[in-house]
């Protein structure tokens, strides 16, 4: 019997990834783990527990103790955050990763998931359907982290056998868990602002079009990937999924048509100059040819379900 541990439960993708988990296995087989107090929206849904995803003694621990098979690290320091302390993000990010990955070795884990993302690309990379392999020379620290982070995973996988699957992911968009410091965040600020005061102020500059994705279409494709048969899984670094991409004056432009009389302005900080090094589409064709991804939510599909949910 499977039994997976996620590491991170808390966070925007923990939360979801968590309840999707659950229901497509049973509440037992999945332990939710953070640093943080039980999310209200996991309470009563099944096993939680503290931990600290850079305690490897921790993480051994309760992985031996529960028989874990499956682990998702999700916990991260992301784009924006990391600039401000980049030791701290590369250690987390880093750290909590080349455990998981001996530990998976040692305590023969048959799956391992850890996320990558679009930060990964720099201004050298191509901007437009960026391939999967390309030019890839990150800007951030945590771009740097989670490039780094793909070259160990195929290493692991290479070396050791050890089953790790990533994918890279655009900025995701969602309502039912908060965000964590990413420079696509402002995507999810809009609609809560459009709401509330019926104004948003932007810290992207207009014209910062960015590839993005919308929760259910990200939690979908993350099981597909980690479901998916072995041999349907060619790279072994991370997987190029796209969605959609915008800029902050179409997101506004969609708004609008739900709320005539939201507006919006522009205060762009730091976070303008990370979104520039990004691409503004991304080519997903590999992950579409090896375990026939698909995206289902495009800009409209998408902020029809925000506003709906945020709404009520
Ligand atoms: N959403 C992330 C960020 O903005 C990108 O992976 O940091």
């Amino acid at each position: 019997m499977e039994k997976i541990l996620i590491i991170g439960a808390c966070g925007q993708i923990g939360v979801e990834l968590t309840l999707a988990l659950r229901k497509a296995y049973s509440n037992q087989q999945v332990i939710a783990t953070d640093i943080r107090e039980e999310h209200e929206l996991l309470k009563g849904t099944g096993p939680y527990a503290i931990l600290n995803a850079m305690d490897a003694t921790a993480l051994l621990e309760i992985i031996r103790k529960e028989k874990i098979t499956q682990v998702y690290l999700l916990a991260a320091v992301l784009s924006a955050t990391g600039e401000k302390d980049p030791k701290r993000a590369w250690d987390i990010n880093m750290q909590s990763l080349m455990q998981l990955l001996d530990i998976g070795v040692q305590e023969k884990l048959h799956k391992i998931y850890w996320p990558s993302s679009i930060a990964v690309f720099g201004t050298s990379t191509p901007k437009q359907n960026t391939h999967q392999k390309t030019i890839i020379e990150p800007q951030t620290v945590y771009g740097i982290s989670k490039y780094a982070g793909e070259l160990w995973c195929q290493y692991y996988h290479d070396r050791w056998g050890l089953d790790v699957r990533s994918l890279r992911y655009p900025g995701l968009i969602s309502w039912k868990s908060a965000p964590g410091g990413g420079t696509t965040d402002y995507a999810i600020e809009i609609f809560h602002e459009a709401l509330r005061s019926g104004h948003y102020t932007c810290f992207l500059e207009k014209g910062a079009y960015l590839p993005m994705m919308y929760m259910d279409d990200a939690i979908r494709a993350t099981i597909e990937l980690m479901e998916s048969p072995v041999e349907k899984i060619k790279s072994r670094m991370s997987y190029n999924i796209s969605a959609m991409s915008f800029s902050p004056e179409e997101i506004a432009a969609e708004i609008r048509t739900h709320l005539p009389n939201f507006s919006i302005d522009y205060a762009p900080d730091f976070r303008q100059k990370i979104a520039e090094g990004w691409p503004q589409s991304i080519d997903d064709s590999a992950a579409k040819a090896d375990w026939g991804w698909k995206s289902e939510f495009d800009l409209k599909k998408m902020a029809n379900e925000m506003l709906t949910h945020l709404k009520s």
